[in-house]
């Protein structure tokens, strides 16, 4: 009778979260069906390096000429991040630093003006508050936040842009891939292109890493795969990662991630993953994988904001198929690591790590 009332409670509190918003939080998917009313800008003009205080204003268009330089040469650098709602009635992000960090580098790579991490921490709260009736009642997903910094001043010869916005927007999501958070995914191994090179922008979160893995891809889709695992372009053997996700491979109590070199991301949840890993007694290393390895590993899993932790199904590499484990079943490292990392970041369990920001 207890768990029954547990039960109507949650549900009581679900239902009063949802009443001011018409949204369907049991199913919710990845997409902007339900973006947030209000975003954040702010910007800034390469002249003196300085950025307005900047301020919400509602979701919409962004006022821009053709010429402006992200959208001739691609000086545009993003984050993602998630905003949930906690066990402990309040709502809160993860490493959000982290973030203000990456994008910061991003920025040095591609010679934008960096936003001062106060300004960055400062827009995506206030982006939080302004949206928090988008944060979807605690467990049925989170509000995604994208951070996005543009060269927006006009240019016509190639250099960098002569003024930069910073613009958050916000959107409430579900699960990244079809089929649920832990339904495991079909991965195919690509042998025809590569996702970035040594000495390139791999390393980087900007927009034009994502554009190029579309026609790998969409073929894998239309192939029945959820998504591809991308080789080194050097010698064709190592994993790097997948188009929107950082991988692991399990064997035993060992689990083995590509390490960063500056030709994959260098995913939040990826080195949370990693930490959490090592707290709970797995040995982690970073170190080449290859993709005869991964074929004979016990489990793969993938990690992203958009993803958290998903488990790998099978992997197809040239034309052989490994399955691992039990169809639709994700594999128990990936199971652990997943209610180790959404337990900590819903607050249901404690967090040594220091990691949840309350907003
Ligand atoms: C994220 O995981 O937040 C990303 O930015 C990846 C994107 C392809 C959704």
């Amino acid at each position: 009778r207890r768990q029954a009332r547990r039960l109507l409670c949650s549900a009581q509190l679900a239902a009063e979260q949802s009443s001011k918003l018409d949204i369907d939080w049991d199913s919710l998917g990845f997409g902007l069906q339900h973006v947030g009313a209000t975003m954040f800008m702010a910007s800034c003009s390469a002249a003196d390096g300085k950025w307005s205080a900047g301020e919400l204003q509602p979701y919409g268009p962004l006022p821009m000429y053709p010429s402006a330089q992200a959208l001739n040469y691609g000086q545009a650098v993003f984050e993602g991040m998630k905003a949930q709602r906690s066990a402990k009635d309040r709502i809160v992000l993860f490493r959000p630093e982290a973030n203000a960090e990456r994008m910061a580098e991003g920025a040095a790579r591609l010679s934008m003006c960096p936003p001062p991490k106060e300004l960055f921490l400062e827009a995506v709260c206030k982006t939080v508050e302004a949206n928090s009736d988008f944060v979807p009642p605690q467990g049925k997903g989170s509000l995604y936040l994208r951070p996005l910094l543009l060269g927006s001043g006009p240019i016509l010869g190639l250099g960098p842009a002569p003024s930069y916005t910073l613009v958050v927007y916000c959107a409430s999501v579900g699960s990244y891939f079809k089929g649920g958070q832990l339904t495991p995914i079909d991965l195919i191994v690509e042998t025809r292109f590569h996702r970035s090179a040594p000495g390139g922008m791999g390393g980087t979160k900007c927009a034009g890493n994502y554009s190029p893995v579309l026609v790998t891809q969409l073929a894998a889709k239309k192939e029945g795969y959820s998504d591809v695992v991308y080789l080194d372009a050097k010698t064709d053997t190592y994993l790097e990662e997948v188009s929107s996700c950082n991988i692991f491979v399990v064997k035993g109590k060992t689990i083995r991630t590509p390490p960063l070199q500056g030709t994959i991301l260098p995913g939040v949840t990826r080195r949370s993953i990693i930490e959490l890993a090592r707290s709970r007694g797995y040995t982690v290393e970073e170190v080449p994988v290859s993709v005869d390895e991964a074929m004979q590993a016990d489990e793969i899993f993938t990690t992203g904001t958009a993803v958290v932790v998903s488990p790998v199904g099978s992997l197809t590499y040239q034309g052989e198929r490994r399955q691992f484990g039990e169809p639709g079943q994700p594999g128990p490292v990936a199971l652990e690591l997943y209610d180790q990392l959404t337990g900590l970041q819903q607050e249901k369990l404690a967090d040594p790590f220091g990691w949840v920001h309350p907003v």
